[in-house]
């Protein structure tokens, strides 16, 4: 059923340069194969590498000395999931983390001492090293509202200030910035866009598979049975996923509602049905979001006649990813870019929500927001943060837009992830749906045949199962 497998071609190109212009969604979304295990360390491990080595620039920018994490196996802080080598899977003892920004001046580069320890001898160790640099302001992840920067577990920040005293604590101080900035800022070595582009190609391959009468015969599959099937094709393309697919019908189902039903029933999905989807998928470190539209076509329909309101609907939704993208300005606080986004949606006399936010080693990573569904004039705390360059975003967003053939105002939701290129310019990590993608109609026949053998199989399941209750 896969499309195709290009990790050979994908691999050999990396090696060379040449390969940066074949990749481009101008081409259908193929499905990319990881490489090995042992071959994805060796990529990850050097994304690490450059990571650490930005630690001097990222406490010089916040005017701090020294950065300190403490924690325990199963009780890690946020940072370390970011922090860890490739073949660390949880924190072991008690591992400490200490940065030290080489002094101003100073030809000598940043100090970073690890502890793995269960003895009071390593609060020994510790001092011994403090007293050596000396540092004057100490980050400590102990920050109330920015997970990036508060990953600190409570009795852990009771014990490090008794087992430091008084001189070091009162050092201690709150940047979220520093968190924020190592978790969002991505590094440009070792290929890392080209496989951000690999998973958001094999995300958007999933989606055009999912959305196409391969596993929609309309009549007899569920969004429900949409959702498991991206659940299975990420299993066996041996990527996971960060969240669990969202498959409803536009107009039908209640998505997007803040307090939605649990467990609402399964919507059969039907000729003529408006389908949306939210999906991720999560590998080598990095996650990706993504929001797409289909559309049903009836038997014998083509795509010429997808009805011109939905079409409408979705270069709507077009004109105000346009409008986010180009208002991503670095510097300015996602509350400030809300803002401007929301008002120039208004003056161009359309209705619709942005909630957009950083993505990255998190599906919801560390950065500011632009908005959130149900924050649309700021974001207490997050909304402030200033929008940080060397990022990854995810645009997220909805335009209303009244569709005369339906006789109603239906949202179009679209997700598209981004990268920063340079200055304020961001493009798409794809591409951007500017298509539905469309269910075509194997005819009625088809989905009959389909229907009597589903429905066979279940009186055979049913039987079976009075069977087995009868030998019981
Ligand atoms: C998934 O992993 C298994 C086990 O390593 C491997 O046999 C299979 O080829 C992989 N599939 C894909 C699509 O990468
Ligand atoms: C963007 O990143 C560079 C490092 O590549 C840094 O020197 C510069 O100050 C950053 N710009 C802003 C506005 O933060
Ligand atoms: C369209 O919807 C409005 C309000 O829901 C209703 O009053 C009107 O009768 C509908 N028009 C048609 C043609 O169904």
């Amino acid at each position: 059923m896969f499309q195709s497998i290009v990790h050979n071609a994908f691999v050999a190109l990396l090696i060379s340069d040449r390969v940066q212009a074949s990749i481009s969604s101008t081409r259908e979304a193929q499905y990319v194969t990881l490489p090995t295990l042992r071959e994805q360390l060796a990529i990850t491990d050097a994304w690490r590498s450059e990571r650490i080595a930005n630690i001097p620039n990222i406490l010089k920018k916040y005017g701090v000395d020294a950065w300190l994490m403490s924690q325990h196996e199963h009780a890690e802080d946020t940072i370390f999931w970011s922090l860890k080598h490739s073949t660390q899977f949880a924190a072991r003892r008690r591992t400490l983390d200490l940065f030290i920004a080489p002094a101003p001046g100073s030809p000598s580069s940043l100090s970073y001492y690890s502890w793995i320890d269960n003895t009071p001898e390593v609060w020994d160790n510790v001092l011994e090293v403090l007293e050596k640099h000396d540092p004057k302001k100490i980050v400590i992840n102990d920050d109330a509202e920015v997970a990036f920067a508060g990953g600190m577990h409570a009795g852990e920040l009771v014990e490090i200030k008794k087992r430091l005293g008084k001189k070091w604590e009162g050092r201690f101080v709150s940047e979220a910035g520093v968190g924020v900035e190592f978790v969002g800022t991505m590094p440009e070595g070792n290929d890392r866009l080209k496989w951000y582009r690999a998973l958001m190609e094999t995300a958007w391959a999933m989606i055009g598979e999912a959305f196409s009468e391969k596993a929609i015969t309309p009549g007899l599959t569920t969004t429900e049975d949409v959702e498991w099937w991206l659940r299975d094709k990420v299993q066996a393309m041996n990527y996971t996923t960060w969240f669990q697919p969202d498959v409803s019908i536009i107009g039908k189902d209640d998505f997007g509602n803040p307090d939605p039903d649990p467990s609402p029933a399964p919507n059969t999905i039907q000729y003529g049905d408006l389908l949306h989807v939210d999906f991720g998928v999560t590998a080598m470190g990095m996650n990706t979001d993504t929001q797409h539209l289909a559309y049903v076509l009836y038997p014998g329909e083509t795509e010429k006649d997808v009805p011109q309101g939905l079409r409408d609907g979705l270069k709507k939704a077009n004109r105000l990813q346009d409008i986010v993208k180009g208002n991503m300005k670095i510097g300015q606080s996602g509350n400030g870019i809300l803002k401007t986004c929301l008002g120039q949606m208004k003056s161009e006399g359309f209705k619709g929500r942005v909630y957009s936010h950083p993505i990255g080693d998190w599906g919801h990573s560390a950065g500011t927001l632009i908005g959130m569904f149900n924050l649309q004039d700021s974001v207490p705390i997050l909304g402030d943060l200033p929008l940080l360059n060397h990022t990854y975003y995810s645009v997220e967003l909805y335009a209303e837009h009244f569709v005369p053939e339906r006789n109603a105002t239906l949202n179009f939701y679209l997700e598209e992830d981004v990268y920063w290129v340079d200055g304020d310019e961001w493009d798409w990590v794809w591409g951007r749906q500017e298509n539905f993608h469309l269910i075509h109609s194997k005819g009625p026949k088809v989905a009959n045949e389909q229907a009597t053998e589903k429905a066979s199989v279940q009186d055979k399941l049913a039987n079976e199962e009075s069977f087995l209750v009868q030998e019981l």
